[in-house]
């Protein structure tokens, strides 16, 4: 019988996490400070702790995950990695395809991984409160998950067309002890500028960025902090354990390597969980087809240039090494809300600007269509987010079959679409179409990053 899902023992867990900075072939350029000069740590002392900070900076390969963090993951890892034998069934690949469920996790996605770490380690610097942003509410559960355990007060801004969508995950964050309120808000100067200018705004992530560092830099008190859910170093660190377990995983059913890895990306944590421990083989010569794949309505890989741009919209954050469509981009209302990012992270940045990932950007059409695929060969259902990935899976097992090559797939299942049903509803009645960015749209949104400091080398591919 074909083995349909892959358990790893508790006492199996990765006990270390993997920093990719270590191996990435050209180092990661540094991040700026507003002065145009390299940031020094301390300059971020007042948004994260000292602790975080280090690893932010940290080049070292293996970073040990302290007992404590091991004991509240355990709830849910290690995760299932799962076959789906019945889509290949339908597709008649002779294509295997795996997929790592981080859909099991209390909040739903991958997103607690790095939740708990991030709401540990402020905790043991003494902080108090966390203050965030959230796109599809995924990552505002997570982290409200974290600090309800953890014992810190959780302040989320959500962007204000996933507020809309997706009520009940408000409820969700609510039920978690945490504080929501729609981005942009009245409650800090960043959100009041915006809705001055553009009070119909859906949002965007930059923008519910803006907000929560300006609240967590306002307290006086130094008791709060600003979480970020994905594109930071630590984050990506965070969630490296995916692909770690997958790897033990993919070894218990006779798998030295996988041919192609897919995840989704939004600011690129999901993917790089996922694929970075298998970047390190790729770096030492494996031949391994990496693909993130983002929505075409927010093509940050595929169209934007990799330039120093800011992480959120008023400006607040360092100026970062990445792919962008420029801090003041605001995507249409896709409903992969998770998606809905102008920037990239540093690292996701610079493994495509030495040419060791391959980017891919697909329609929202297209995706709902695979997964309704899914839901009619395995049942379950993807969060719109993850349905990039299933799109890109479904792609690369019929690209197999044309070539009659038994190929090893692997992607990264990030989160259910349970608090998602508004698009599917959508979708099933006709009401969704996809969104092309025109060009003219992208060059107006790049004219406002056109005077800043330059990254030394663009070498793409
Ligand atoms: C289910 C799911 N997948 C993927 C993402 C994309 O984020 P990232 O690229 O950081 O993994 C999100 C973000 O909210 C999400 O909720």
């Amino acid at each position: 019988m074909v083995c349909k899902k892959i358990l790893l023992d508790e006492k199996d867990i990765p006990k270390k996490w993997y920093n990719l900075a270590a191996d990435l072939p050209t180092p990661l350029l540094p991040a700026l400070g507003p002065d145009g000069s390299p940031l020094e740590p301390k300059m971020l002392e007042k948004v994260f702790p000292k602790n975080l900070i280090e690893q932010e900076m940290s080049t070292k390969r293996w970073i040990d995950i302290p007992e404590e963090i091991l004991e509240i993951l355990y709830r849910w890892r290690p995760a299932p990695l799962r076959r789906a034998v019945y889509l290949e069934q339908h597709l008649k690949t002779p294509a295997r395809i795996y997929y790592k469920d981080e859909s099991v996790s209390p909040a739903g996605s991958h997103k607690p991984n790095t939740a708990v770490a991030q709401a540990w380690y402020n905790k043991k610097f003494g902080i108090k409160k966390l203050t965030t942003e959230t796109g599809a509410g995924q990552w505002g559960c997570a982290l409200a998950f974290a600090c309800n355990l953890i014992g810190l007060e959780c302040k989320v801004y959500m962007v204000r067309i996933s507020f809309d969508q997706k009520p009940l995950r408000k409820i969700m964050m609510q039920v978690w002890n945490a504080k929501c309120v729609a981005s942009p808000s009245n409650e800090t100067n960043a959100g009041r500028e915006i809705l001055s200018k553009m009070p119909d705004t859906p949002g965007s992530l930059g923008i519910a960025i803006s907000e929560a560092i300006e609240e967590a830099v306002a307290d006086k008190s130094g008791a709060t902090r600003y979480s970020l859910g994905s594109v930071l170093n630590h984050v990506l660190l965070h969630q490296t354990i995916i692909g770690l377990e997958a790897k033990k995983q993919l070894a218990m059913v006779g798998v030295k390597k996988p041919d192609v890895i897919i995840g989704c990306v939004g600011g690129g944590s999901n993917f790089a969980g996922l694929a970075f421990p298998f970047l390190y083989d790729k770096i030492h010569g494996a031949k391994i087809k990496i693909i993130p794949v983002e929505p075409t309505a927010c093509p940050t890989l595929t169209r934007g240039p990799f330039a120093y741009d800011f992480g959120d919209t008023a400006g607040m954050t360092p100026l970062l090494p990445m792919f962008t469509l420029g801090h003041g981009f605001i995507p249409e209302p896709i409903h992969a809300g998770g998606l809905r990012y102008h920037g990239m992270a540093p690292l996701v940045s610079q493994a495509i600007m030495d040419g060791l990932v391959e980017p891919r950007a697909y329609d929202q059409l297209k995706c709902y269509a695979s997964a309704m695929l899914w839901l009619k060969t395995e049942g379950t259902l993807p969060a719109p987010e993850t349905t990039h990935a299933i799109a890109c899976a479904i792609d690369e097992a019929l690209k197999a079959k044309k070539e009659g090559k038994k190929k090893v797939i692997l992607f990264n299942y990030s989160g259910h679409g349970l608090m998602d049903l508004a698009g599917y509803a959508k979708f099933l009645s006709g009401g969704l179409s996809d969104y092309y960015l025109p060009e003219e749209d992208l060059k107006k949104s790049l004219e406002a990053i056109k005077n800043f400091p330059k990254p030394a080398k663009f070498k793409r591919g």
